[in-house]
């Protein structure tokens, strides 16, 4: 039987963090991860140079149910204090945009970071470990296919479904059910949207281009770039929109965005009252893609030439394009899973379970998804750290 003061099921970004910090105050804190090695999802993440943070996170960068839920553990541990810790490993970074910061070499630099912090505090991390049951008749028991595990304290931290060739299990909200929570339907988030039967016919030939767009979807907007791909839209306007968007709604996409367009179009009428429509369109977009939007409209016109009817279209095609997917790529490409285990029923001081004491979530398992651009690293170390202060 290995005991413990608190053991922590997942070995990502959440799990490690927390047993770091439980660790230093003095508790015995034993990780338990399926995989045969910890933070794979670490590894990959902002394409192999991880978004470890965004020095503007905010509550309103991330999505749930309960909106005001992430406020305690993100004030209580902020994009700063992380820095500290990259500092202190004296790992070089950089600002992409917006506050995102990303390793300027690798992101096996974070994971290394988080060994050598666990090896310092004292943490036993066990890999390759396959958990059969939990249960609690007073303190927690952990059955794995070859051993026992004892603790009065446990904190789920196994991620959610997204990823599954790195690991990904319903784990967490199986464990969730057993001990009476309620889990917010999960979906796909953070994820390419793909065409319509039609819109592929049309726009699958545009894989490959990308181009600066505003998206709009349920009153949430982001001004990014857009990319097409042979199965629908992606890029990271298009990701962040995903997470906004519900089976059946309508995407807005203003391929203008930086233009106002009034004065655009007077402007152009009569500077270039006899250029055309498609040459018009190929001083704001690569040529494959004004070819495809010039068909598209069927304006074969000068632009002097155009009418009421006719500027209303190429308005509304430019500025107001509604693209209707189909779906999601799903988990296989999702960097987020949205719902989770719901809010209410934890503390959002200690991330503690309501209803069981001694049971904890954290990171991606729980109802609260950031945006794309480092905040959902950040929620995970924000809420280990709250619940590694608590157990
Ligand atoms: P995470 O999924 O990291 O860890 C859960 C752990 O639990 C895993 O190690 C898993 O193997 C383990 N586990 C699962 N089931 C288990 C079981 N039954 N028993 C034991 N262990 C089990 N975010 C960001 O802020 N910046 C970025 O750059 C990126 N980039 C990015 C790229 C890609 C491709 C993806 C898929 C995701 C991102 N993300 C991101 C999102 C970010 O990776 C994610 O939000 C965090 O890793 C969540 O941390 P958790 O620790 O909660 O889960």
């Amino acid at each position: 039987m290995n005991k413990a003061d608190v053991i922590i099921v997942g070995g990502g970004a959440a799990g490690l963090f927390c047993a770091i910090t439980a660790a230093k105050r003095g508790k015995k804190a034993i990780v338990l991860e399926h995989n045969e090695r910890i933070g794979k999802k670490i590894l990959i993440s902002g394409g192999g140079r991880c978004n470890f943070t965004n020095t503007g996170a905010t509550p309103k960068n991330y999505l749930s149910q309960n909106p005001s839920f992430c406020i305690s553990a993100l004030s209580r541990f902020t994009p700063a204090n992380f820095l500290e810790l990259i500092h202190k490993h004296h790992i070089d970074y950089f600002e992409k945009k917006d506050g995102q910061l990303f390793c300027q070499t690798s992101s096996k630099l974070i994971v290394e970071m988080l060994e050598n912090e666990c090896h310092d505090a004292g943490v036993t991390v066990m890999t390759g470990i396959e958990i059969n049951t939990i249960t609690k008749p007073d303190s927690f028991f952990i059955k794995t296919k070859n051993e026992y595990f004892k603790a009065d304290k446990i904190v789920i931290a196994c991620g959610g479904l997204s990823l599954k060739k790195l690991g990904a299990t319903p784990f967490g909200y199986i464990v969730a059910k057993d001990f009476g929570h309620t889990l917010i339907p999960s979906r796909a988030g953070l994820v390419p949207l793909t065409w319509n039967q039609s819109d592929f016919k049309k726009y699958t030939a545009l894989a490959g281009i990308s181009t600066p767009v505003r998206g709009t979807v349920n009153k949430q907007s982001f001004e990014e770039s857009l990319l097409f791909t042979h199965k629908g839209l992606s890029g990271p306007a298009l990701l962040q929109i995903s997470s906004y968007w519900n089976e059946g709604d309508t995407v807005e996409i203003d391929f203008l965005p930086q233009e106002k367009w009034d004065t655009l179009i007077t402007q152009a009428r009569t500077a270039h009252a006899r250029q055309t429509v498609k040459n018009w369109l190929k001083s704001f977009f690569p040529e494959r893609l004004a070819e495809v939007f010039n068909n598209e409209l069927a304006l074969s016109k000068n632009l002097a030439d155009l009418n009421k009817a006719d500027m209303e279209k190429l308005q509304n095609f430019l500025t107001r394009f509604p693209f209707k997917p189909m779906g999601t790529e799903g988990y296989t490409t999702a960097e987020v899973t949205l719902g989770g285990v719901d809010t209410t029923e934890l503390s959002s001081k200690t991330m503690e379970s309501l209803k069981t004491s001694g049971l904890y979530f954290i990171g991606e398992v729980v109802d609260v998804t950031g945006w794309l651009g480092g905040y959902n690293f950040q929620w995970a170390w924000a809420s280990g750290f709250a619940a590694g202060n608590a157990v």
